[in-house]
């Protein structure tokens, strides 16, 4: 940035109506997705609002969320933003290590959420939802997001955390998460140790989190079979100066991958219900689907649910209607320049996925529940960082695939068995805002009943090695990694080893730039499960 240009820089224009001392608080508190979507309204795609004495920076649409996104963490801090998160992670955990500290204990989670232990996850999560329906019977009611938090805490607990989480310490570990969980409130953004209950609960909480995680290491470390999980994983990682992980450290790691696994899930997995139970026609499309692929008792495996197109598509636009975070946070570090404007050190700037994916201009008629506004011909997130629902850039969620693996399997099981209606007038089921994650307003009642008419035409075979069978043409395609997207995942690597190469690091090579048209698929699909999108395919 220039001389010239910075001074000729403007502020961002501001919200009327800030108050002394609390600023904008009270019309943001009361729902902040209305507020800031009548930011934009006002001001545009940049414009400024006042939490107590907090200045907040909101930029909106593609052009704004790149230049979030994409700013680098000595610009944009996120560590300072997600404050919030150190009394429930641990003090040196993640967002409050230093950097370099912090990207080695991230890469430490990525083994965990890598291709091998997703096979096993799959699994786990058709058992689980087996299991949690067993008792349902003909028909029935139940409170459809109670249902999917236990069934996404028992899944996540499952494959993350292992065994003893999930069928020994059950009852106690759904509480102490419970009470971890409600200490995100938007409260203790602004003050984190405030000395209310809420906030004791959840100290109390990962106290007695972290002793059961010391217990559980030592009787591991007696045990000589060793567990696959991405616990296990934790126990045995070394950061680069060859130290392991404290057992702090490890709760600290345990309770991230879990808040990525599961704490998102449960509203989006209870929303597909209740928009496909709004919108019929949708359903009928999923419904048949799932029969195509699974009909009564085909087996759910991993390799079956990674293509489930129309199912995506209706995944992708529930996260457009419903992202879970509504808003997220960074601190300005070093000025940020965006168009004319500079946003000053010191200020907080935020983008909200939710009012981003509502823009006519994008999303045309954006609140209408329309999944294939994602197929191919018409791509309406064409544009870099239109559909941002797990965020973007470097910081993209790394549970992202873990989360889709999640929602399929959860829903191959559930809709093959039953159908579901709504209890209430479809208008009355809405997102609450008053929680730091959006999710469906309790209370969520959904009927179900026992389906009979599951129709298998022909079953779906589901090739394991279909990308061996691409038709080989003469040309070839080009690979172009951005690779400050890139974040060491390796997803890449297991869907076209003859390309990628990841060391133990997670630094990646590519082994052919412009590799034969046989390779077409693989590449492709690397590109699509490649968690931050940091592979683009060239066919030009
Ligand atoms: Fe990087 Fe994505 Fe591969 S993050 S290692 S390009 S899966």
């Amino acid at each position: 940035m220039t001389e010239q240009q910075s001074s000729t820089s403007k502020q961002p224009p501001k919200m009327p109506g800030a108050l002394p001392l609390i600023g904008n608080m009270l019309k943001f508190g009361k729902n902040p997705y209305e507020y800031m979507n009548m930011l934009r309204s006002k001001l545009g795609e940049i414009g400024e609002f006042r939490l107590f004495h907090q200045q907040m920076i909101l930029l909106t649409g593609p052009e704004g969320n790149e230049a979030f996104f994409r700013a680098p963490d000595a610009q944009l801090d996120q560590n300072e933003a997600y404050k919030v998160m150190t009394p429930i992670f641990g003090k040196g955990v993640v967002f409050d290590a230093p950097p370099h500290i912090k990207d080695q204990q991230l890469k430490m989670l990525m083994p965990g959420l890598r291709d091998k232990p997703m096979r096993t996850y799959s699994k786990i999560i058709v058992q689980e939802v087996e299991e949690a329906i067993k008792g349902w019977g003909e028909t029935g009611e139940i409170d459809l997001l109670d249902f999917m938090k236990q069934l996404t805490i028992y899944t996540s607990s499952h494959c993350l955390l292992g065994n003893e989480f999930r069928y020994e310490l059950n009852e106690e570990f759904s509480q102490l998460y419970h009470d971890l969980e409600k200490g995100m409130h938007p409260i203790a953004f602004i003050f984190p140790y405030l000395p209310i209950p809420i906030l004791r609960r959840r100290d109390k909480a990962r106290i007695r989190l972290q002793e059961l995680v010391t217990g559980i290491i030592e009787k591991r470390a007696r045990k000589t079979e060793k567990s696959d999980d991405a616990f296990q994983m934790l126990i045995d990682t070394r950061y680069d100066d060859g130290t392991p992980l404290s057992p702090h450290e490890i709760t600290g790691l345990l309770i991230g991958t879990l808040f990525a696994g599961h704490h998102t899930t449960a509203g989006t997995a209870a929303w597909i219900t209740l928009e496909l139970a709004r919108n019929p026609k949708e359903m009928e499309r999923v419904l048949e689907e799932f029969d195509q692929l699974y009909g009564h008792d085909g087996e759910v495996t991993f390799q079956s649910l990674r293509e489930i197109p129309i199912f995506e598509r209706v995944i992708k636009e529930v996260l457009r209607l419903h992202p879970p975070l509504i808003m997220l946070i960074r601190k300005v570090a070093k000025d940020l320049h965006f168009k004319d404007y500079v946003i000053k050190t010191g200020k907080y700037v935020c983008v909200s996925p939710r009012v981003s994916h509502r823009i006519a201009e994008i999303f045309p008629d954006p609140e209408k529940f329309d999944p294939d506004r994602f197929t191919k011909e018409r791509q309406e997130d064409a544009q870099p960082f239109s559909w941002v629902a797990f965020g973007g850039g470097r910081h993209k969620c790394s549970g992202n695939a873990f989360a889709m693996l999640q929602l399929k399997a959860i829903y191959a099981i559930l809709l093959r068995r039953y159908n579901f209606e709504l209890v209430e007038s479809p208008e009355s089921y809405q997102d609450d805002y008053t929680e730091m994650v959006a999710q469906p307003g309790s209370p969520c009642m959904v009927r179900y009943t026992k389906r009979t008419n599951i129709q298998q035409d022909k079953a779906a075979t589901i090739n394991e090695n279909s990308a061996a069978n691409t038709e080989s043409k003469p040309n070839c395609f080009k690979v172009e990694v951005d690779y400050d997207l890139c974040q060491g995942h390796a997803n890449c690597m297991a869907e076209a080893p003859e390309i990628f190469q990841v060391d133990d690091k997670g630094l990646l090579t590519v082994l052919q730039e412009a590799p034969d048209n046989t390779l077409l698929k693989k590449a492709q699909a690397a590109a699509k499960y490649c968690p931050t999108s940091a592979i683009k395919i060239n066919q030009d």
